[in-house]
């Protein structure tokens, strides 16, 4: 199969053919929702159209940081549901893994808080949290940082943590509406641009300045996507293959046109 196709198989082919070696990985919430994350936008079971009962004045509110400075109590609602610890990688996830364990990972890039990537096996330095995660948490007046353990026992009971030193509120190293996104997008979004292969993956690619990685992939080189729906700009490059459908499936299915069905298997019981 060629390219010109715009088939995974030909995507598969082209991996095989080992031309493939810098393959940058974009991700959204929709990876993690098969791990049982909702993601945000979805329509009926996303986190925006189930936040009534937080009584928020808009759904991204929750995320606002300046609504945050007045109201920080709904964050800390929904960071009971969403703390990391309570949640399995997804077949997807696996895969990442599988890409950087066979040194053909240039870089994922991921909106997702969730840190479901290193928990995959993802390398640390192969990872860009480009919306933050909640690994970290910090005073957002002293910029103090605050202890994990005692984030973890707040978060666990749903209460507002505050400054051991300053009182001030404490939040998650989450990038919030209206912060700058951390300095590594920043210092490493120019892998996109040498990418040979770019995988997108369980996003609506609303958000920006993330949304704008995939228009950074040279033209002439594939961009797939694994959606449920079609999203962004792709589909609009004559290299674009959509995916449509659970992510899941979609990757199993590229893992079994490469032949790495049982590897990958493996990588996600690990
Ligand atoms: P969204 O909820 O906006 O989009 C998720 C996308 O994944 C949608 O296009 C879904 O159709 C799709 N999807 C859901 N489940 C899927 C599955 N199993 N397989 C394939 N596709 C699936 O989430 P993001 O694009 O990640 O920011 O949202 C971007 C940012 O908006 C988030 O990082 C968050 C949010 O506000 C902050 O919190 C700062």
């Amino acid at each position: 199969a060629t390219l010109e196709e715009r088939s995974l198989e030909a995507v598969a082919d082209y991996i095989k053919s080992g031309n493939a070696r810098r393959i940058v990985v974009l991700t959204g919430a929709g990876i993690s929702t098969a791990a049982g994350i909702p993601d945000f936008r979805s329509p009926k079971t996303g986190l925006y159209s189930n936040l009534a009962r937080l009584k928020l004045p808009y759904a991204e509110a929750v995320f606002d940081i300046s609504y945050f400075r007045n109201h920080p109590e709904p964050f800390y609602v929904l960071a009971q549901e969403l703390y990391p610890g309570k949640f399995h990688p997804t077949i997807s996830h696996a895969f990442i893994a599988l890409l950087a364990e066979k040194g053909l990972l240039q870089m994922l890039f991921t909106q997702n808080i969730d840190c479901l990537e290193r928990a995959a096996g993802v390398p640390a330095d192969k990872i860009v949290e480009a919306h933050g995660s909640f690994a970290t948490q910090r005073c957002i007046e002293c910029r103090v940082e605050f202890p994990d353990a005692e984030m973890r026992a707040h978060v666990t009971r749903g209460d507002v943590p505050k400054c051991n030193e300053c009182k001030g509120l404490v939040k998650p190293d989450i990038t919030f509406f209206g912060e700058a996104l951390p300095r590594d997008f920043s210092e490493k979004s120019h892998n996109t641009a040498m990418a040979d292969l770019v995988l997108i993956i369980g996003t609506s690619l609303t958000v920006y300045p993330f949304a704008s990685l995939p228009e950074m992939a040279r033209k002439g080189i594939p961009r797939v996507l694994f959606n449920m729906e079609k999203v962004g700009s792709l589909g609009s490059r004559l290299d674009d293959v959509l995916e449509l459908g659970a992510c899941d499936d979609g990757i199993r299915k590229l893992a079994e046109l490469l032949g790495w069905t049982d590897e990958l298997d493996d990588t996600w019981r690990n």
